[in-house]
């Protein structure tokens, strides 16, 4: 374990790290990413198509451009890349990562992003993340979290509309400017 490790190990607050339960009852394990992950994200990232690293980077994008970000070496208050690990398999296997990214120093809020293997889509996990990431922001002073989502990535503004935030979205020439506080838990998810 690195000396970075530990350090997120005693930052990070209870509830970040640790097991979960998607809505169809999957076990995943949710944890920081450590570069000794490196293997484990690429082989994530190749898994992906190219829409979804487009919908992810806004252009079209090479694979290890998900390592590149997932991976950056950082003080957990400035940014935080967590990593949705499948339960019980022999080597640590990336099915999900979602990460938030302080907008500027000291600025209370942060962008977010998400990416979540195809095969473990409309399960919750995106939101788990969401969830936990908030959580952790919380202890650094982030008050809100903003993301830029393409307007054709219904899915993605469906996380956001349905997580439990009271999120505003505002249709911007190009992409869809969403903002949200996170000051609070979120509330609890209602009807679709
Ligand atoms: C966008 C993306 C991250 C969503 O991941 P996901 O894990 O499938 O998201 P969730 O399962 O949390 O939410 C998606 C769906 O679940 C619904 N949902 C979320 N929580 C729910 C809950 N508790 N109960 C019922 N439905 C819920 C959402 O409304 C949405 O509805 P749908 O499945 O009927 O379409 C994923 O599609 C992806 O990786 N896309 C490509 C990359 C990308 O677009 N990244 C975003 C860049 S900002």
């Amino acid at each position: 374990m690195s000396a970075r490790d530990e350090t997120i190990v005693h930052l990070l607050p209870p509830g970040v790290e640790g097991p979960a339960v998607l809505r169809d009852g999957t076990p995943i394990y949710v944890r920081a990413a450590r570069p000794e992950d490196l293997r484990a994200v690429a082989a994530f990232a190749t898994g992906l198509s190219a829409d979804a690293l487009a919908l992810r980077f806004f252009t079209a994008a090479r694979p290890d451009a998900v390592a590149r970000e997932a991976l950056v070496e950082a003080a957990v208050g400035e940014r935080l890349s967590l990593l949705a690990l499948r339960e019980g398999a022999p080597e640590s296997e990336v099915v999900g990562q979602g990460e938030y990214v302080r907008t500027a120093p000291h600025r209370p809020s942060a962008e977010v992003a998400f990416l979540v293997a195809e095969r473990y889509r409309h399960r919750g996990l995106a939101t788990v993340l969401l969830h936990r990431l908030a959580r952790a922001a919380r202890l650094f002073g982030i008050r809100e979290f903003e993301a830029d989502v393409l307007p054709e990535n219904g899915e993605m503004l469906d996380v956001f509309r349905r997580a439990g935030f009271p999120e505003q979205a505002e249709a911007g020439p190009g992409s869809t400017h969403v903002r949200f506080s996170i000051v609070d838990e979120p509330a609890p998810i209602g009807p679709a």
